[in-house]
C-alpha cells in the first residue's frame, strides 16, 4: 500500500529540511521528541517511537531486503542504485535493513564505494522515513570484512581454532567490527556458534570445530570483539548462528534435516549459543533446516519456549536467507507465502531475511494482523528488538560515514591476518624431520594452489562461493611467500604439474595440494576427498622418489589415498588461512615459525567412522587418523607438576611447562576431564581447559588454566558425574566432583 501522495511528499520536504539542519538546534526549532532524546534509557526511547508508528512503519521495520534488488534490473544485478527500487522498498514499503548476501558488492568494490553505497541507502531511507528511522545494514564478515576488495582476509574460522587463542580472536573480530562500520555496516551475521561435527558438511570450515568448549570460548570472544564493551556507534551487532541443530545434517549435505536428542542438543549444540548469548551478544539467526522433525524457522518450541522462555535471550532473531518463503516451499509446513509468514513471525522470528520481494512480505504481515490471524502485539514485540537494536548501535544519531576514512580501516590488520595464520599452521606429519626445510638447497614447488590464491581464501572471499576466477584481490600466495623467506644460497623452483624433469639436485618437493572454494551446499564433500587431479600430482611427485611434503589448502579432514598418506614425508594442515596464507605456510615450511596450531576436530581414516568426535564412543579413536588435538612442533614442551585448585565450577589448573628443545615456539596446553562415574557424558573424554604460550629454548613457565566444567554437568536429575580425573598430556589428577 502506498503512502498517501499528499503524506509523502510532505514527508520529504520536512526530511530534506532537517538533513540540510544537521542536528543544529536553532532556538526556533521544536524540542526534540523523547525519542529523539539520546539522554533517555533505551526502553523509554522504543516506547514512544512505537506508539508513533504506523502499521506499515513497522511492518518495515521487520523486513530485509537484499541490496542487489535496490540495483540494475533483475535481482542479481550489481551497478548503480535504481530510483525505482528505492521507491519502492525503502518508500512505499518502509523497509528498515538491508544485507549484503555473499558478493553483493557495490561498483567499484571499494572501501570508498561501500562507504558511499550505505550513507546514499540511509539518507533516502531518512529522507523518506516520516520518523526519521535509520537503516541497518548487515553482511557476512566471518573471517575479515571479506566482501570488500583490500580488506585482510583471516584464516576461516576452523583455523582460528586450531590457534586456541582467544585473545587473537577478540582482537581480529574488532578489528573487523571497525571496518564494517567504517563502510557503514553495523550488523554482522558472525559469528558461527554451530558446532562442527560432521565434516562432510558444506559449512563445517565456518565452525570453531567439533568441541564445545573451545567453540563457546572463541564465540565469546568473537561477540566481545565486534560488540566491544557494549553497542555504540563504534561497534557492531553479532549474530549467533544458526539457532539450532543445523551443523549436523543427516547424511553430511547443507540444510538436511538433523535428529539431536535432548542430551545432545544441552551438551554439545546449546553451549556456545548460550555462552554468546551471555556475553551479550545482540541477535540470533535461525536455522534453516529441521530439528527432529520440524523445522527451526516454524517451531515454537525452539524459538520462543526455548530461545524466550528458557534461555531468556532478550535481543533480535533473523531468519536465514528466504527462510520463511521454504517453510512453503521446501518443508511444506505451510500451505501459502501468507501462511508461511505466519507460521514464522508466530513462532518467535523477529526480522524476515527476505531477501528479495519486499511487497509479498509486508502484505502478507498486513493481511495477517488485520484479519487477526497474527497479534498486533507480536509484531510490536518484534519491533521494539529492532528499534532497541538501532538506538544502541546509535544509529540515530550518527547515521552517516566518512567514506574518506573508509579506506584506511578496512585495509588495516595484515600483521594481525598473518599472525593468525601463522599460529594456525597445523603440522600432522614430519617422518625423520623433513622439515623445516633451512638445509636443504633446491626445492621444487608444485601444484596450481600454490600460485593461485582462491584455495587458500575459501569460500566467503569478494564472491559467495569463493573469490571469482576474474578477479584479483592482494593475497600472499604460498610461492610469493616462500620466495620471501627463501634463505640466502638456495633455490626455488615451481612446476605446475611436474611435466618437466625436475633439477637433478632437487632435494625436496612441496605439493600445495586443496580443495577448490566454495560455500554452504556447493562445498559439501561427502566422500571427504581431495580434487582427483590434487591426488595425481601427489602421486608424481612421491614417483619422483624425493622427499614429498604436502601442504593442504581445505577447510575439513581429507581423506588420502592409502599409499599416499604413507607416502608423504610431511603433511601440514594450512585449513584455509586467508591473504597472508600463503607467507604463513613459508615461515612454517622454512622454520621461520615452529607450528604450533592443533587440530581442533579428529580427523577420521574413514567416511564409515563418522561421526568422529574425540573419544565419543569407546575404541572409536582408533579409528582416528589424527586424534583432536594433534599438532607437532620444532621443538619439544614437557609438563611437570599437574595440581588443582578450587571448588565447583570454578576451578583452575596449574601445570610447569618446559621448552626442552631448541628453538622457540608457541603451544597450546590441553586439558580434558574423563568422567569416572554417573552421567550420561561417561566414559568420553572432554577438553575443560586450554592455555596458549610461547617460550624460548629451555624457558620453564607455571600456566594456570581455568577450567569451564559445564560440560561435566548433565541435564538428567540425578545423574551428576560423581568423580572425574583431569589429564594433561600424560600427567593425571583426580578433579573435585564439579
Ligand atoms: C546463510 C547465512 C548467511 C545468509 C546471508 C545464508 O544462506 O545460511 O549464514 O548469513 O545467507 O548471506
Ligand atoms: C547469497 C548468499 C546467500 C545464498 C543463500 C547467495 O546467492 O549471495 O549470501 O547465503 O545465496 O542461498
Amino acid at each position: 500500500m502506498r503512502i498517501p501522495v499528499l503524506l509523502a511528499s510532505l514527508t520529504v520536504t520536512l526530511a530534506a529540511q532537517s538533513t540540510s539542519a544537521q542536528s543544529t538546534t536553532s532556538p526556533a526549532a521544536a524540542p526534540p521528541l523523547p525519542y529523539q532524546d539520546r539522554a533517555q534509557p533505551v526502553e523509554a526511547r522504543v516506547a514512544d517511537l512505537l506508539a508513533r508508528m504506523t502499521l506499515t512503519e513497522k511492518i518495515g521495520q521487520l523486513t530485509q531486503i537484499n541490496v542487489t534488488r535496490l540495483m540494475g534490473q533483475n535481482e542479481w544485478d550489481r551497478g548503480p542504485l535504481s530510483e525505482r527500487w528505492l521507491d519502492v522498498v525503502l518508500g512505499e514499503h518502509q523497509v528498515g535493513s538491508l544485507l549484503s548476501g555473499g558478493g553483493s558488492a557495490p561498483v567499484p568494490n571499494t572501501p570508498e564505494a561501500w562507504a558511499r553505497m550505505t550513507n546514499d541507502l540511509q539518507r533516502y531511507t531518512l529522507t523518506h522515513s516520516r520518523l526519521k528511522i535509520p537503516l541497518i545494514y548487515g553482511v557476512d564478515a566471518v573471517h575479515g570484512h571479506n566482501n570488500v576488495k583490500g580488506a585482510p582476509l583471516f584464516p576461516h574460522n576452523i583455523g582460528l581454532a586450531a590457534t586456541f587463542d582467544v585473545n587473537l580472536t577478540r582482537d581480529i573480530n574488532a578489528l573487523t567490527a571497525r571496518a564494517l562500520r567504517a563502510t557503514g555496516i553495523s550488523w554482522n551475521f558472525a559469528p558461527v556458534a554451530d558446532v562442527g561435527r560432521d565434516p562432510r558438511w558444506g559449512r563445517f570450515y565456518e565452525t570453531f570445530g567439533e568441541d564445545p568448549t573451545l567453540t563457546a570460548q572463541l564465540v565469546v570472544a568473537s561477540v566481545q570483539g565486534l560488540q566491544g564493551e557494549k553497542l555504540g556507534p563504534a561497534t557492531v551487532a553479532a549474530t549467533l548462528k544458526h539457532f539450532i541443530g543445523y551443523s549436523v545434517p543427516q547424511n553430511g549435505r547443507d540444510r538436511q534435516p538433523a535428529q539431536i536428542s535432548r542430551e545432545s542438543l544441552q551438551r554439545v549444540h546449546l553451549p556456545p549459543f548460550q555462552a554468546g548469548m551471555k556475553a551479550g551478544a545482540a541477535t540470533v539467526m535461525i536455522n534453516s533446516g529441521a530439528l527432529n522433525g520440524e523445522p527451526a524457522h516454524s517451531s515454537r518450541g525452539l524459538l520462543t519456549e526455548l530461545l524466550r522462555e528458557e534461555l531468556k535471550f532478550p535481543g533480535l532473531a533473523v531468519s536465514d536467507w528466504e527462510d520463511i518463503a521454504r517453510l512453503q516451499t521446501v518443508h511444506k509446513t505451510a500451505s501459502t507465502y501468507q501462511d508461511a509468514v505466519r507460521q514464522a513471525l508466530g513462532a518467535g522470528i523477529d526480522m524476515s531475511m527476505v531477501p528479495n520481494d519486499a511487497p509479498a512480505f509486508t502484505s502478507a504481515v498486513k493481511t495477517l494482523v488485520e484479519n487477526g490471524s497474527l497479534p498486533l502485539a507480536r509484531v510490536d514485540e518484534a519491533v521494539r528488538r529492532v528499534l532497541a537494536l538501532k538506538f544502541e548501535l546509535g544509529l540515530f544519531e550518527q547515521p552517516y560515514v566518512d567514506p574518506a576514512a573508509a579506506g584506511s580501516a578496512v585495509t588495516a590488520g595484515q600483521d594481525l591476518a598473518l599472525r593468525a595464520a601463522r599460529q594456525s599452521m597445523t603440522l600432522l606429519k614430519n617422518d625423520s624431520e623433513l622439515l623445516p626445510l633451512k638445509g636443504r638447497r633446491s626445492v621444487v614447488v608444485v601444484g596450481r594452489r600454490a600460485v593461485d590464491p582462491r584455495s587458500q581464501l575459501g569460500g566467503w572471499s569478494i564472491g559467495w562461493q569463493g573469490l571469482p576466477e576474474n578477479e584479483d584481490i592482494p593475497a600472499v600466495t604460498v610461492l610469493d611467500g616462500m620466495k620471501q623467506v627463501l634463505p640466502k644460497g638456495t633455490r626455488l623452483t615451481y612446476s605446475e604439474d611436474l611435466s618437466a624433469a625436475l633439477p637433478a639436485n632437487t632435494d625436496a618437493i612441496v605439493a600445495v595440494v586443496g580443495e577448490a572454494p566454495g560455500a554452504e551446499g556447493e562445498a559439501d564433500n561427502p566422500g571427504l576427498t581431495l580434487p582427483q587431479e590434487d591426488v595425481a600430482l601427489l602421486r608424481r611427485a612421491l614417483g619422483s622418489g624425493r622427499p614429498v611434503v604436502a601442504v593442504l589448502l581445505a577447510g575439513r579432514p581429507l581423506l588420502l589415498p592409502d599409499d599416499v598418506q604413507r607416502g608423504l614425508r610431511a603433511l601440514v594442515m594450512a585449513y584455509l588461512p586467508g591473504s597472508e596464507g600463503g607467507r604463513a605456510v613459508a615461515d612454517v615450511l622454512y622454520g621461520n615459525t615452529s607450528p604450533s596450531g592443533r587440530l581442533p576436530f579428529t580427523w577420521p581414516k574413514s567416511v564409515s567412522a563418522l561421526p568422529m568426535i574425540e573419544g565419543a564412543t569407546p575404541g572409536q579413536n582408533a579409528q582416528a587418523l589424527y586424534p583432536f588435538g594433534t599438532g607437532l612442533s620444532y621443538t619439544r614442551f614437557q609438563y611437570a607438576g599437574l595440581s588443582v585448585q578450587g571448588a565447583g565450577a570454578r576451578q583452575t589448573a596449574q601445570v610447569r611447562v618446559t621448552n626442552s628443545g631448541q628453538v622457540a615456539g608457541g603451544h597450546t596446553v590441553l586439558a580434558f576431564a574423563r568422567p569416572a562415574s554417573g552421567g550420561t557424558a561417561g566414559g568420553e573424554r572432554l577438553l575443560v581447559g586450554f592455555t596458549r604460550v610461547t617460550l624460548k629454548p629451555g624457558e620453564t613457565r607455571t600456566v594456570a588454566l581455568p577450567l569451564d566444567l559445564t560440560s561435566l554437568r548433565v541435564a538428567a536429575p540425578g545423574q551428576a558425574v560423581q568423580s572425574a580425573e583431569l589429564s594433561v598430556g600424560e600427567l593425571r589428577t583426580a578433579l573435585p566432583t564439579p
